[in-house]
């Protein structure tokens, strides 16, 4: 027998609406935000990357630095004013018959640019500095001179000039003799030959050893 319509209800069932697609799904869906970085990446330069103001900000730094150097290098060389530490003038040449009669000594003539002439009556000492340009002499005992290789000036054994350009003969350092025996040559104390004092106390020692 063939079923009956029958008076119950017939329940149909309404499809269902096609399910969203993923890929749909996903482009409705916004994207999230990129949360800020927290760390530079590593070619990020950072605190360095160099805007204007931080040029500025860094010149202005410098240049004040640089103004307090320098101002406090300025007081310290006010502080401690630049001196010229000369050897003493003031110097014992040791005793007086270690000297040979006749000769000119040139033991302290590079340290002390001095001569000492050994005479058979005494000593004096001669500054070897050139009357002309104050060039060091050169003392030639074959030739019984002192001979200035700049010029060419000529200075016999006194000192005194006689040939070149030299103006005038050649200066005496003051010589004595020391507490302890010892010759004692002062490069301070000077005596000029033109200004006759040559005859002055310091200008010859006599000494008959
Ligand atoms: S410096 Fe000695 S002759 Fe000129």
């Amino acid at each position: 027998m063939a079923d009956q319509p029958t008076n119950e209800t017939v329940h149909t069932l309404t499809p269902a609406p096609p399910a969203a697609s993923h890929a749909a799904r996903i482009s409705e869906t916004p994207l999230p935000r990129k949360p800020k970085q927290d760390r530079a990446p590593e070619d990020d330069p950072g605190i360095w990357r160099m805007s204007r103001r931080n040029i500025l900000w860094v010149g202005g730094w410098l240049a004040f630095f640089g103004f307090i150097v320098t101002s406090t290098i300025g007081a310290l060389r006010y502080m401690f004013p630049r001196v010229l530490f000369e050897p003493p003038t003031k110097f014992k040449a040791g005793r007086p018959e270690d000297y040979v009669v006749g000769e000119v000594s040139e033991k302290f003539k590079d340290e002390k640019r001095v001569w000492i002439v050994r005479e058979r009556e005494g000593f004096y000492a001669i500054i070897a500095i050139c009357t002309h340009l104050g060039c060091t002499p050169r003392w030639l005992p074959s030739d019984n001179k002192f001979k200035c290789p700049c010029h060419g000036s000529g200075f016999y054994k006194t000192g005194i000039n006689f040939e070149g350009p030299a103006p005038r003969p050649l200066e005496r350092a003051y010589v004595g003799i020391a507490d302890d025996g010892q010759l004692e040559i002062d490069r301070s104390v000077k005596f000029l030959y033109e200004k006759g004092e040559w005859g002055k106390p310091g200008s010859f020692l006599e000494y008959k050893g």
